[in-house]
């Protein structure tokens, strides 16, 4: 794993767009897979600030997104469809066809899974995967288990994720109980990862995701195992790896 840390919030969200605008200058026909959060907003607005400058071209490139919740319409304003195009999507040039994210909405799950993974192989795989990280090691809506989850599959969110989430509806009582997700393996095929990582709060789980034990109990351990993943995160985040 690569580590960079830096200073501050927006240094962070500087050094993961200039990742990413690197990946997109050198192969305009990208895959890209994209996470939500409150940490990528910044990685967005850097890349939303490059394609104003015409530094960027977005027209070529495909996106992929992590998860998506379980019965949330695209229009309610918490569904990750929504947060991607209010973030990215209708702020550069890509072409609405070429960005993905699972069905919340599919009547049948287990099909709806299985086409999102077919999906991503037929696009030829993840190019460049961003991923945040929950207060529980979670990565994409892959919590805390007994075992790797492996393909895209349905999740009951647990009680601290639901908790976590809460903040961003108007009670706890909306927040969705299950979402679908990119599997590890899902998330592990991806040739290059960046997991961006910020504030205090993370500062355990950053120790334990990059330098503990690797296991499903910290699913964003497994990332240790992945032959080019850059880990960036600020300084209140890297306390305790300095
Ligand atoms: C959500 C998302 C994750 C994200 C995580 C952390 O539950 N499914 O992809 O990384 O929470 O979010 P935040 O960046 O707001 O701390």
């Amino acid at each position: 794993m690569k580590v960079i840390i830096a200073k501050d919030y927006d240094a962070m969200c500087r050094r993961a767009a200039d990742l990413l605008f690197a990946q997109v200058v050198l192969k305009p026909e990208s895959v890209l897979g994209l996470a939500t959060g409150s940490t990528p907003c910044g990685i967005y607005a850097q890349l939303v600030e490059k394609y104003n400058a015409g530094d960027i071209d977005f027209s070529r490139v495909k996106t992929v997104n992590l998860d998506e919740y379980v019965g949330l319409p695209v229009e309610n304003d918490q569904s990750y469809r929504y947060y991607m195009n209010s973030n990215l999507f209708s702020k550069v040039n890509v072409l609405s066809d070429n960005t993905n994210l699972p069905n919340g909405l599919a009547r049948d799950v287990s099909a709806e899974c299985e086409r999102y993974d077919g999906l991503i192989k037929e696009l030829g795989g993840v190019d460049m995967q961003l991923l945040g990280i929950g207060l529980n090691g979670h990565i994409g809506f892959n919590e805390p288990n007994d075992v790797f989850d492996k393909g895209t599959h349905c999740v009951n969110l647990t009680k601290s994720t639901i908790e976590a989430n809460a903040r961003f509806f108007k009670s706890i009582d909306e927040v969705p109980k299950q979402a679908i997700t990119m599997g590890i393996k899902t998330i592990m095929m991806a040739k290059k990862i960046i997991l961006a990582i910020n504030g205090e709060k993370k500062k355990e789980i950053a120790k334990a995701a990059i330098y503990g034990p690797v296991t499903p109990k910290v699913p964003a351990s497994i990332l240790q195992m992945h032959p080019d993943v850059t880990v960036v995160l600020d300084e209140a985040a890297a306390e305790l790896i300095k």
